[in-house]
């Protein structure tokens, strides 16, 4: 398991890296990746979306573009307190702060359920997909983005010793694990050579 893959550990990382994240980010996940995997969902206005690990609140900010308010989840304050300077406190989302893998919501309380960039960093990520399930409608999509699995054995040797990183098979084993019997992979880029992501977008069963 990777050093971040601790809540305790990811929490201090983004006391810091929240300071910067906005100018860091979009050299591996950019405006077109989001707004590209955002379309997958095929959202209407009235949708109930909750955004897991939302953080300073990018990929909030594209899917407010389609739905009229948001809820908005993540474990660390530092983050979320950026969020708040986008966005206002008690405007358009609704933040959480909250734990992917005990999700505050009932069974069936959202259209959808997005997250992007935070699976990486969940100890148990089979358990905080299963809680995604839990509270999404029966024929709503979950759409999770991680980081794919690096070809070269020196970078996969990093990524390890990081976080999460995983490739289709491992996504199949996860998705499956957690209870979807349909879903699909996207593999998605910013540019060559940049960091791939692997965005999965899974039917919650009726
Ligand atoms: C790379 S940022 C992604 C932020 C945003 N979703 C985006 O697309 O830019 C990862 C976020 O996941 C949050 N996170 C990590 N582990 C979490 C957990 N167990 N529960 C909730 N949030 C978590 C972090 O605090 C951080 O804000």
């Amino acid at each position: 398991m990777g050093v971040l893959e601790n809540k305790a550990r990811a929490r201090t990382f983004y006391k810091y890296l929240s300071k910067v994240y906005d100018q860091i980010n979009p050299f591996i996940w950019d405006e077109r990746m989001r707004d590209e995997a955002i379309d997958m969902l095929g959202l209407e206005s009235d949708d109930r979306v909750l955004d897991v690990g939302c953080g300073t609140g990018f990929a909030t900010e594209g899917l407010l573009e389609h739905v009229d308010t948001i809820y908005g989840l993540d474990q660390s304050p530092h983050q979320l307190s950026k969020a708040f300077q986008k966005f206002g406190k008690h405007g358009r989302v609704h933040y959480h702060m909250g734990d992917a893998e005990r999700l505050p919501f009932q069974d069936d309380s959202f259209d959808h359920v997005w997250s992007s960039g935070s699976i990486e960093y969940w100890p148990n990520p089979v358990d905080a997909l299963e809680e995604c399930r839990r509270i999404t409608k029966p024929g709503g999509k979950v759409l999770i983005v991680g980081p794919d699995y690096p070809n070269s054995t020196v970078f996969q040797k990093m990524a390890d010793a990081i976080m999460l990183f995983y490739d289709e098979e491992e996504a199949d084993r996860m998705f499956r694990e957690a209870g979807f019997d349909a879903f699909e992979h996207h593999i998605q880029q910013s540019r060559p050579g940049s960091p791939r992501a692997i965005t999965t977008i899974a039917e919650v069963p009726e």
